[in-house]
């Protein structure tokens, strides 16, 4: 463990050396985090909290700089690039390009873990929104970097970029990017004005499959027929070339200075958009049940399976229910079908893990399930094979699971009441049980559990394994429920993931950008009614003390670090920043959501009703964990907040949790 804990702190350390993703400090003892700061602070001249600029104080605007605060604390004002030129440039690229990366950077195919946070609860439409906004904006590029190289080499990296070495596959550079090489429109980027660090670390990304785009992906192509010495001398040339004036993506395709090799680039997919309801009620209900989230690897096929599903026993990975009859559920009949999603067995009599949220399934009518199916079987079939799941035994055994299930599992014999007797026209009331309880599955993660996993049926919320993330109780007035809210206030919440009291955030904010999104109208008022009704079982837990000088020192970091958005009094601005004085988010017992918050940032959900959601920025690579906690232990007690100290420690081990 030492060992791995060792080795893991020697990367950190040769990754601030050398450009390429870094991994965060937290996974480091201290001294290790220590090193890196310090090593931050003598290598490119800034040290901590100074490395990403503060968001400058300034009046708010209704505009895309402000929504896109959240980024350029990395990328510099106006996406100019980072200070120490590893942060890239955005401003002016190919807005193609630029919305290819984020979908890149989304789904998979490149790797950064602050990044991959930020853009989790984001739509394409609004990627290709960040996108247009920052390829619109033009600023002046950096003067070039002398370069240090003997003329031979210049001359080897000229060559290269402009000739190519057709003998060795080469193609020239000059052929895809433009004759200037400031990039041919919408699709690919210009080479000039990155540093050569840059270029030499995308170009060594590709070669280790660190980076990557869709296929076909030419550029892997290309990098893995140049050797190092190949790339040293293409970036240094590169980097040490004047950007012409007004430079910009040409608009047609340039001709060729040799004769073009044959190598197909990726065509840019168009933005999808799905809407609850133009679909027939299986889809509907896929989208409801938010199956295609689970069911979909990161950056894979849709319903092709292979996500994996953190369980306190290890990983559980989803199946492939595309139609493919070999792989997926072609082939199943509607009792096959059935059997899976109300009884939890698959077609072949094993028994399912409850990972598989059947435990709510279950509830869903015949008519619902069978309408399902039909959709299912239309979905294009992918052939990939499941895999088996990384349970540690005696889990991974079905014996275990028999026995699991005689003690928490009934296949559900009526419809789930929301009210027993239901007091007459109540139907609305019940359809929102149903929909809670069925398709909606919302008590898997917001019901407490047992330490076997599994459901004990009271509702005082719980711990999401893997994540960490605390789902608040649905029945508790200062935890999540909803009882102190409108119909409507909540309907809107479910539809598009903000109203005027909470925002959807982490975990919630998924579900509501793959799922509640597409509730319509009528269903989602029928849910919010329910959600109302329920039972309320305050929490009672007493307010608590608060050691004041912990909080005075985090006044200070929240003054620099947050006040400009949440506002000197935390009281935040309507509709854009959540008010943090008497957020009851921000009181819960558990502080993980907090951390998460600071550690990670993010966007509230992109949905219809909240298309271009504001962003907080990642604080994990800026603030350190003694840092963090002093700044929410101040949140926690400022303003007439009353809730426990946020200690080191609670920060630490998300930090580990959060680490690639
Ligand atoms: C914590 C710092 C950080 C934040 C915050 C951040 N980025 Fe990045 N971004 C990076 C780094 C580092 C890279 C380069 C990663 C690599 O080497 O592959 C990058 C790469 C990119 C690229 C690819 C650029 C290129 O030329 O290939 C785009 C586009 C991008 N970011 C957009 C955004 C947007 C939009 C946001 C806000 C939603 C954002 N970034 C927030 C650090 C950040
Ligand atoms: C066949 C067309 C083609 C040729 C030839 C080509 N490129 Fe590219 N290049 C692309 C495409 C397309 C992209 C965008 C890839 C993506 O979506 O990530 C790209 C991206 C890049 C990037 C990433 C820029 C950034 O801002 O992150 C670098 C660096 C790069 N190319 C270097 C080169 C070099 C060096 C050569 C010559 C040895 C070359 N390319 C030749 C098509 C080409
Ligand atoms: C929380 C994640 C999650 C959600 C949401 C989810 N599933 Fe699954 N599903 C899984 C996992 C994990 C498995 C694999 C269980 C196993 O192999 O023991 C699975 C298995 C299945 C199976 C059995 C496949 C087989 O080959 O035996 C079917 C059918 C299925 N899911 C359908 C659905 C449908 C329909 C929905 C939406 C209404 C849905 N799932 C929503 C995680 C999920
Ligand atoms: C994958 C786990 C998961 C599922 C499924 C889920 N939630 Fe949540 N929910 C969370 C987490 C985590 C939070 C806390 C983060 C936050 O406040 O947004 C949360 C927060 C909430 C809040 C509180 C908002 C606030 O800040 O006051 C409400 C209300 C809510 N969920 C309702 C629902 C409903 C209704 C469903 C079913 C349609 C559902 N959730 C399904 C994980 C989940
Ligand atoms: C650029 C503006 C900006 C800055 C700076 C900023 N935030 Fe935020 N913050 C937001 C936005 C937007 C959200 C909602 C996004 C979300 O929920 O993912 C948010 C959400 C939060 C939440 C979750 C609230 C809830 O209701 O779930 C907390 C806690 C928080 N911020 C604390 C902080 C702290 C502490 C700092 C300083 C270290 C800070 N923020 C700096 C914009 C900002």
């Amino acid at each position: 463990m030492a060992t791995i804990r060792r080795l893991q702190c020697n990367r950190i350390l040769l990754r601030t050396l050398a450009p390429g993703p870094r991994l965060q400090t937290g996974v480091c003892s201290k001294l290790g985090a220590m090193y890196y700061w310090l090593l931050r602070c003598l290598l490119f001249g800034f040290c901590l909290g100074a490395g990403v600029a503060a968001p400058a104080s300034r009046p708010f605007e209704d505009s895309m700089a402000q929504r896109t605060l959240a980024c350029t604390g990395c990328h510099g004002d106006q996406g100019r690039a980072g200070p120490d030129g590893y942060y890239p440039r955005l401003a002016g690229k190919p807005a193609g390009y630029l919305y290819q990366q984020l979908r890149n950077f989304r789904d998979g195919r490149r790797h950064y873990t602050p990044m991959t946070g930020l853009l989790d609860s984001l739509d394409d439409a609004y990627l290709q929104a960040l996108a247009d906004y920052f390829s619109a904006l033009s600023v002046p590029y950096p003067a070039p970097k002398p370069a240090a190289s003997n003329p031979a080499e210049q001359e080897r990296g000229r060559t290269l970029v402009q000739e190519g070495n057709p003998s060795r596959g080469i193609p020239a550079c000059t052929q895809c990017h433009g004759l200037e090489l400031t990039g041919v429109n919408p699709d690919i980027p210009g080479l000039l004005g990155l540093p050569g660090d840059y270029l030499n670390a995308q170009l060594g990304g590709w070669q280790t499959g660190q980076r990557g785009t869709s296929a076909p992906d030419c550029m892997a192509t290309i990098a893995k027929r140049l050797t190092a010495a190949d790339i040293h001398v293409v970036s240094t040339w590169l980097s040490a070339q004047t950007v012409p004036p007004n430079a910009h993506a040409a608009d047609r395709k340039p001709t060729a200075t040799r004769a073009p090799m044959d190598l197909p680039c990726a065509k840019r997919p168009a933005p999808a958009s799905a809407s609850g309801e133009l679909q027939p009620r299986g889809a509907y209900l896929a989208l409801v049940g938010n199956c295609a989230h689970c069911h979909t690897a990161r950056g894979g096929a849709a319903y092709a399976g292979g996500r994996a599903i953190d369980t306190p026993f290890g990983a559980v990975l989803s199946s492939n229910i595309s139609s493919d009859r070999e792989h997926g559920i072609g082939a199943w009949s509607a009792d096959d079908f059935w059997r899976a999603l109300h009884h939890g067995e698959s077609r072949n009599g094993r028994l399912l893990n409850p990972a598989f949220p059947y435990t709510s399934f279950t509830h869903m009518s015949r008519t619902d399930t069978d309408a399902l199916l039909a959709y299912l079987q239309t979905v294009p079939a992918q052939s990939r094979a499941n895999q088996p799941h990384a349970l540690r035994w005696p889990l991974n055994t079905q014996l275990a699971l028999r026995a699991w299930r005689t003690l928490f599992f009934r296949p559900a014999s009526t419809p789930p009441l929301a009210t027993n007797p239901l007091p007459p026209g109540a139907a609305e009331l019940q359809r929102g049980a149903y929909l809670v309880q069925g398709p909606g599955h919302c008590f898997e993660c917001h019901g407490s559990r047992n330490l076997l996993g599994a459901l004990t049926g009271d509702r005082d919320g719980s711990v999401l394994p893997g994540s960490q993330w605390f789902a608040p109780s649905l029945s508790d007035p200062a935890q999540a429920s909803v009882a102190g809210w409108t119909v409507e206030e909540t309907a809107r919440f479910l539809q598009t993931g903000v109203n005027d009291k909470a925002v959807a955030s982490g975990p919630m904010a998924e579900v509501v950008l793959h799922g509640t999104q597409y509730l319509n109208d009528a269903d989602a008022l029928a849910m919010a009614q329910y959600l109302r009704a329920l039972p309320q079982q305050p929490s009672g837990s007493a307010p608590q003390a608060v050691q004041r000088a912990t909080a005075t020192a985090g006044a200070k970091l929240y003054e620099k670090h947050c006040a400009d958005c949440h506002g000197q009094q935390g009281l935040g601005r309507a509709g854009v920043y959540p008010a943090l004085a008497g957020n009851r988010a921000v009181l819960l017992a558990n502080s993980n959501n907090l951390v998460h918050a600071v550690l990670g940032g993010g966007f509230a959900a992109a949905t219809a009703g909240h298309a271009r959601p504001y962003g907080m920025p990642p604080f994990m690579l800026q603030l350190s964990d003694s840092e963090i906690a002093a700044v929410l232990t101040y949140v926690r007690s400022a303003w007439g907040n009353r809730a426990a100290a946020v200690s080191e420690f609670d920060i630490n081990k998300l930090r580990r949790s959060q680490a690639p």
